[in-house]
């Protein structure tokens, strides 16, 4: 129930009131028993309430009866979680695709009419508009639409597809934020690359706005990604509809899980997203090394369970305590986003022909240049490369020598 006010909450909605309600026997007409729904409908008309989310599927024929009787409106579980992500979807395809979700919804529903056909809010219309029920829906229109945003969907991807072939040709690694809804993940992808975002980079100035250029302490480029927030529950048509949303986390080198661990239901909230993840077909498990956590909002624990989480973190190869807000453990969190890439790509020294512009702009183009030194009359570089590259860097320049090969660490890493 709590875990359904925060969601209530996260898109601003003023919850007066919260209840389990048990029910014996499901009533097909509205759920709940004709009793409960006359207590329930006094209370709303006490508190003057506006809105009942019901933490749950409702038929469209529940949710119908259920408003008559209640006089306002009702939403379920879905309604809630399509109002969130249209609130959140910041990329142009994000919120396609949630519209689209929620075209979907509401045509297996077709109760009333729907207002945000004309886009007058900024959430989805399933809370709002007036007059909505008095008018019926007609279906036609909603394929069209549909079908309009299916082509939308087609062409935004498309120019997704460029500026992500774009950025592999500047092949930075990519690490995404991924998490519940509320963790933090907005706060620390802008702590994290607020201060470091170069402005000069015009390459990221077309991308996306939830992508920003990362530069590690070391040297290395790499790119953040943030994503729209997990939540529990998530119907399974919904996944689906989200899988084009969530592409960046299928194919991020790195997946960075912020979790806020002041959240009592924090435990829960980790399973949840462990399992979606385990639905992209990302193996979520800590030992892989391919997901990291970042333990947040330390600043809000007391000193015993946050001296407890502090032992924990310490035992745990891929985890950091900390704080976004206050920016405690960011250094931690960096340094170990370093190794584990490391682990992943190789960082390579090779002296090179000063004559040898192609070889030189070679390695410009596949890896991230982090020292270059004229000396001797041969240049010497070192660059980071992804394991692709590497392969290629050793067929182009012939294979490395050991001693040329820098290990970073050492392959458990911890
Ligand atoms: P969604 O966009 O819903 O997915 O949320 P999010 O994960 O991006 O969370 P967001 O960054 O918006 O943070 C949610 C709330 O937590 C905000 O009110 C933040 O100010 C707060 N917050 C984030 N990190 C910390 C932290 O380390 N400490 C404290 N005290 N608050 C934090």
């Amino acid at each position: 129930l709590a875990e359904a006010v925060g969601l209530a909450e996260a898109i601003a909605l003023d919850v007066v009131g919260a209840e389990v309600v048990p029910l014996r026997q499901i009533r097909p007409a509205t759920l709940f028993g004709s009793g409960r729904v006359k207590a329930i409908g006094e209370r709303i008309e006490a508190a003057g309430v506006e809105l009942v989310v019901v933490d749950s599927a409702l038929a469209a024929i529940q949710q119908r009866n259920l408003e008559r009787a209640w006089k306002c409106k009702v939403i379920d579980r879905t309604g809630l979680i399509l109002e969130i992500f249209g609130a959140r979807a910041q990329t142009s395809e994000g919120r396609l695709q949630v519209e689209l979700a929620a075209l979907t919804y509401q045509r297996s529903r077709l109760v009333r009419s729907w207002t945000h056909l004309e886009r007058q809010r900024g959430g989805f219309g399933f809370l709002g508009g007036p007059g909505e029920s008095q008018i019926e829906l007609d279906r036609r229109r909603i394929d069209e639409r549909i079908w309009r945003l299916q082509r939308q969907l087609e062409s935004v991807k498309r120019t997704r597809g460029l500026h992500r072939a774009a950025r592999r040709r500047v092949p930075y690694p990519v690490i995404a934020l991924v998490g519940y809804t509320n963790a933090g993940k907005s706060t620390l992808f802008n702590r994290l690359t607020g201060a470091r975002v170069d402005a000069k980079d015009q390459l990221f100035a077309t991308l996306d706005p939830t992508m920003r250029l990362l530069a590690l302490p070391g040297g290395l480029r790499t790119i953040l990604s943030d994503t729209v927030g997990f939540v529990a529950d998530l119907p399974t048509d919904l996944v689906a509809a989200f899988r084009a949303t969530l592409e960046e986390v299928e194919t991020a080198d790195l997946l960075l899980h912020v979790r806020d661990m002041a959240n009592p239901d924090r435990a829960a909230q980790n399973e949840d997203v462990q399992r979606v993840l385990a639905e992209l077909g990302i193996d979520a498990s800590l030992e892989d090394g391919r997901l990291l956590e970042f333990w947040n909002k330390a600043d809000l624990l007391g000193p015993a369970p946050r001296a407890e989480l502090a032992t924990l973190t310490e035992r745990l190869p891929n985890a950091v305590l900390g704080s976004a807000a206050s920016g405690e453990g960011l250094d931690a969190l960096l340094a170990l986003i370093e190794r584990r890439l490391a682990e992943r790509g190789q960082v390579v020294e090779i002296a090179l022909d000063p004559a040898d512009g192609a070889g030189l702009a070679w390695l410009y183009r596949h890896g991230t240049v982090l020292e270059r030194a004229e000396q001797d009359g041969r240049t010497h570089l070192k660059v980071a490369l992804e394991p692709a590259h590497a392969a290629q860097f050793a067929r182009r320049f012939g294979s490395l020598p050991d001693a040329a090969r820098i290990p970073e660490n050492s392959p458990n890493g911890c």
